[in-house]
């Protein structure tokens, strides 16, 4: 017997109420990291739903579709990525954490889907001891390579459980770009009450909400991210599971994100001035009014149209067009935009795991950076969010007549290379 690989949500999983506001539907859309086998293997390709609708009583954005996590995560194609943008932000994250946190004095860090350790690594060598957790066994299994202790599973209140009673309570929960793609939070956080030292934290890198609609990176959305945060939502949410919002910070990491620490209510941390300033800012801006999301809507919708008017058009002038990064964000923007192998040649990616493969949906090959004899005339940037990385690292390209098209939040031509600093 086969289960219904989908879910269809009818309460909030922040609030419980069943008030929706509907705000973009994008069709039926292939799963975003389901890089397909050049050997024909694909022909059975699903796709699912793919519409966000946000909830009136307490603004959580939320997809209407959930993917089930056997079919999304156990073989993952993502690796966090190995570029110089990341490998910052890490230790961006170590050091914001470690202003907070005791990490020298060996307390516990854990890490929710710590991917292949890079995370962990990093606040090793600061001093903390480490554990992650992460259900995708392939990345788990090349994390414990890497000497960092992995546990192959969901984290819910069952692991948490098992993880205090062998390791002790934790100093630190961290959770990057993972919490935005848990459907049952409830069961976790009561697994981080669980866990928590009293005067632990629990820090979370999510999208922020107001970054997704002010930077129209509409292309953030795909099945894995269930859930598009306000800090109000957060916090209204960590309320009911006995935790408070301490602090919060925003990081221009994927298109916009916060890292936001909350703290078990009763314990003795102090909340800092920046969370109410940023709740009431989110208020003023409109957030929790429909109209800013209608707005949202009819803008994405604009710049569909004309980014595929625009990669058409230098096709129809002759132009040789191809995908730069193969991005999970690429997958739904070449698919709802209506690109594919008549306007782009290929599709260049520095992870192996992607390479010789072919985008979903779409079915572009995927080539490594190096195999790429004849660069195009132009890159479509998937990978936006390294722009300028990448721009500075491909200024041969760039002097050599190149350009970049850079998708969001309006299409445009970039040629300039980005001066090294
Ligand atoms: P990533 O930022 O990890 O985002 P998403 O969550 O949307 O998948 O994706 C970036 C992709 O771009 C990743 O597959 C690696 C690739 N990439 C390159 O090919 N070259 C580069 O220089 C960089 C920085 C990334
Ligand atoms: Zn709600």
């Amino acid at each position: 017997m086969s289960t219904d690989p989908v879910r269809f949500v009818t309460a909030c999983r922040v609030c419980g109420s069943e008030r929706w506001q509907q705000v973009v539907s994008f069709g039926k859309v292939p799963l975003a990291n389901g890089f397909l086998d050049a050997d024909g293997s694909h022909e059975d390709e699903e796709a699912y739903p793919l519409e966000v609708i946000s909830c009136r009583t307490c603004r959580l954005l939320s997809l209407t579709a959930v993917v089930d996590p056997q079919v999304l995560y156990r073989t993952y194609s993502y690796v966090t990525s190995g570029s110089e943008t990341m490998a910052r932000h890490l230790r961006t994250v170590v050091r914001l954490c470690g202003k907070r946190v005791d990490l020298a004095g060996g307390g516990l860090v854990v890490e929710l889907g710590s991917n292949t350790g890079d995370q962990l690594l990093a606040f090793r060598a600061a001093g903390a001891r480490i554990l992650g957790v992460d259900p995708a066994r392939n990345l788990a299994a090349i994390a414990v390579d890497r000497g960092v202790p992995t546990l192959p599973e969901y984290f819910d209140s069952a692991t948490a459980r098992a993880v205090a009673d062998e390791h002790g309570k934790a100093a630190l929960i961290l959770g990057r770009h993972v919490f935005a793609h848990i459907d049952d939070v409830a069961d976790v956080l009561a697994g981080v009450r669980e866990l928590l030292a009293e005067d632990g934290l629990f820090t979370i890198e999510v999208p922020y909400a107001v970054d997704l609609v002010e930077q129209l990176a509409f292309d953030t959305i795909y099945h894995e991210h269930l859930s598009y945060f306000l800090i109000s939502t957060l916090d209204a949410l960590f309320a009911r599971h006995g935790l408070r919002t301490v602090d919060v910070e925003r990081l221009p990491v994927h298109g916009g994100s916060v890292l936001v620490s909350a703290a078990p209510a009763e314990g003795p941390w102090r909340t800092h001035d920046r969370v109410r300033a940023l709740i009431e800012q989110e208020r003023a801006a409109g957030y929790l009014d429909d109209a800013v999301y209608d707005a949202f809507a009819a803008r994405v919708r604009t710049t569909c149209t004309d980014l595929s008017r625009l990669v058409r058009g230098l096709v129809a002038d002759g132009h040789r067009i191809a995908a730069y990064g193969a991005s999970a964000k690429g997958t739904t923007l070449l698919n709802i935009c209506g690109l594919g192998r008549t306007e782009l040649e290929f599709c260049t990616d520095t992870t192996p795991q992607k390479q010789g493969r072919l985008t979903p949906g779409t079915r572009i090959p995927v080539v490594a950076p190096e195999d790429v004899t004849r660069p195009p005339d132009h890159y479509l940037l998937l990978a936006w969010n390294y722009a300028e990385e990448i721009l500075r690292k491909e200024s041969a390209f760039l002097e050599g007549g190149g350009r970049f098209i850079i998708p969001v939040p309006e299409p445009t031509v970039r040629g300039e290379a980005v001066v090294s600093r």
